[in-house]
């Protein structure tokens, strides 16, 4: 089948074809390879899947690369081949594979002693940063920036008493099961592929779509959301910005409602040095970050508002020394703050987004003007550092339109993303 599109001709995927060409791909990739199949297979006997965490089997070929190093941004896997990788960990690595400050922060602590459950001086020092970046100025730790937004969920139900959490539909939040919930016609549910959700997300999660303002007024108006978690703009479904006034009507509602308003930063840390928050003077009440900041450690963090902390420190029947619900031995280890102080002294710095956001800026202009050029149905769409086009006329508002725009497994491709970290 062939379509018109902007005045050019587009032409249908041929289904049968391209599976054979994967197919052709697919056994060339485990000629090319022979010591990362042999891994792998040596793997299937001992760990689920066959790799140690379920989402690295998500590989185009039928076993992943086994990796032997990885610098900047370059990996090389245990046959010798060299990747340039786009990917960074999913950000994890933003700031490049193995930076040399972290590399010998990491290495001088790890003698030193990693995990004491005392505070070490880099935890005072990384706190006034991250207060000084987002401008909240009371912050704590955790190892993922799961474990941060479960605790800043845990958090706002503590200090509001209210049940339930709203989050925006095709959000990614990490391994939360409240934001692991979808919507479909008003209705909500579990995502697709949610596995074993612990109750049914309706009774948790309020879920509307993002830049939808009517939605989110009636989702709020009953008074029973404890906490608004929200990414500044979508990026786990290609990246999907606000609208203008967005933010400004977010932050009202959720004000004039007595609903909290965390604002999760582990993307969109891209944005620049304080994230969305200080580029667009956001004002949240939370703001929750992880990957990134470790330097490729685990490591994350929330930081909360004066008035918030007040707020939690009034709480006194509330346990937060103990087995209350937040924290875990590991967080705010040494060794994680020891990585996050050097990241962002030295590596993730004012300096370095001063010279990546432009370099951004250009990779997207030259792409708005080949595109234009050529007259193709396509966009592209820049978040500071983070730059992606998709193969669709328009920005997507929603998250539902965003996933509109992918590839269908049975009929003709509308639309693919790609995405370009200018680290
Ligand atoms: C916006 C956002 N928040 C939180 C997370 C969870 O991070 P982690 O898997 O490190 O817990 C992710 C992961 O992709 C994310 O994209």
């Amino acid at each position: 089948m062939a379509v018109e599109a902007a005045g050019r001709q587009v032409v249908a995927v041929d289904r049968d074809r391209l599976a054979a060409r994967l197919e052709h791909e697919a056994e060339a990739f485990r000629r090319s390879h022979p010591r990362s199949l042999e891994l792998s297979e040596r793997s299937r006997s001992s760990l689920l899947f066959g790799v140690p965490m379920s989402w690295m089997a998500r590989w185009a070929g039928d076993f992943p690369v086994f990796v032997k190093e990885a610098r900047g941004a370059r990996v090389v896997d245990v046959d010798g081949h060299e990747y340039v990788d786009l990917c960074l960990g999913d950000t994890g690595a933003m700031a490049g594979h193995a930076p040399e400050p972290v590399v010998q922060a990491i290495a001088a602590q790890a003698a030193r002693g990693s995990t004491a459950m005392l505070p070490t001086e880099d935890a005072a020092w990384v706190g006034e940063e991250l207060a000084r970046r987002f401008g909240l100025p009371l912050w704590q730790f955790a190892l993922s920036a799961t474990d941060a937004n479960r605790f800043a969920l845990r958090l706002a139900r503590e200090v509001t008493g209210r049940g339930k959490v709203l989050v925006f539909d095709w959000c990614y939040h990490g391994s939360v099961d409240e934001a692991l919930a979808a919507t479909q016609f008003g209705v909500v549910g579990p995502r697709a592929g949610n596995v074993g959700p612990p109750v049914h997300p309706a009774l948790t999660t309020k879920v509307v779509q993002f830049n939808d303002l009517d939605a989110l007024e009636q989702a709020l108006r009953a008074r029973d959301v404890a906490c608004v978690l929200a990414e500044p703009a979508l990026t786990n479904i290609g990246i999907v910005l606000p609208d203008d006034g967005f933010h400004d009507a977010l932050r009202e509602l959720t004000r004039t409602t007595g609903t909290l308003l965390a604002i999760d930063e582990t993307h969109t840390l891209s944005a620049g040095p304080g994230g969305c928050t200080r580029a667009w003077s956001l004002e949240p009440d939370i703001v929750t970050i992880g990957k990134a900041i470790g330097g490729g450690m685990p490591a994350a963090a929330f930081g909360v508002s004066a008035e918030l902390a007040e707020r939690v420190a009034e709480r006194t029947d509330a346990d937060y020394e103990d087995t209350g619900g937040i924290g875990g031995t590991l967080a705010g280890n040494a060794l994680s703050l020891a990585a996050v102080r050097a990241t962002l002294e030295h590596v993730l710095t004012e300096e370095t987004f001063a010279h990546t956001i432009p370099l951004a800026e250009r990779f997207a202009t030259d792409v708005a003007e080949t595109i234009e050029g050529e007259a193709l149905p396509w966009h592209v769409t820049r978040l500071g550092c983070r730059a992606e086009y998709r193969f669709r006329p328009t920005a997507p508002r929603t998250g539902a339109d965003a996933t509109r725009s992918t590839t269908s497994s049975t009929g003709t491709c509308t639309s693919t993303r790609s995405t370009a970290e200018c680290s």
